[in-house]
């Protein structure tokens, strides 16, 4: 097995392997089109030249990213792969000099074996202003938020405007 930066062609099976798992909520829905616009964020996991597994990393700035659609096919689950893949990521991190790698999750023992430590939501607003405020969730998250380095002490995002805040129901 080995990673990979993805390349568009590779973004139908990035979002049938993230569909699989978007059904019940494990893993936040992504659209094809807005997989395609983002494909630069993202890693795959070969193996044999199939594509069993991917993850992305989101920028905020030096001071924030975070991983998301991480997920590996069940049938090679178990492998290895999904430490490889959070692995490449925080490489990718690294490589961009970022401070603090956040992501949200129903699974923290996963990442928990990797660095990662439970925080608060309210510790990255960033997040908050980008995904959470348009949530229907908001207010029953049932996501643990993790961290791995130094929490933030800025925010580069606005606050959302009252219409997008409207948007949760
Ligand atoms: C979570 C997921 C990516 C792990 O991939 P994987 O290839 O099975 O994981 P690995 O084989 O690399 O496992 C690495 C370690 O984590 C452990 N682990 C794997 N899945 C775990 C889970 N769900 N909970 C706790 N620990 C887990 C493994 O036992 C292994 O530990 P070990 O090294 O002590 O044996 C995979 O189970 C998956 O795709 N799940 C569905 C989507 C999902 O939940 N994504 C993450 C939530 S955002």
């Amino acid at each position: 097995m080995r990673t990979r930066e993805a390349i568009l062609p590779d973004a139908e099976r990035i979002h049938e392997l993230v569909s699989a798992y978007s059904g019940d909520g494990t893993l936040l829905p992504r659209s094809f089109a807005e997989l395609c616009e983002n494909v630069r964020d993202f890693v795959v996991l070969e193996d044999h030249r199939e594509i069993i597994g991917c993850g992305a990393l989101h920028l905020y700035g030096t001071h924030l990213a975070e991983i998301r659609s991480i997920t590996v096919d069940p049938v090679h689950q178990g492998r290895g792969g999904g430490e490889q893949l959070v692995k490449a990521l925080m490489a990718e991190a690294e490589r961009h000099h970022v401070a603090c790698i956040c992501l949200f999750t129903r699974r923290p023992e996963f990442f928990a074996q990797m660095g990662f430590s439970v925080a608060q939501r309210e510790d990255l607003p960033d997040k908050i202003n980008k995904d959470c405020c348009v949530c229907p969730r908001f207010d029953h998250c049932d996501e643990v938020a993790m961290v791995r380095g130094e929490i933030p002490k800025v925010s580069i995002l606005p606050e959302p405007t009252t219409w997008l805040v409207k948007l949760r129901v």
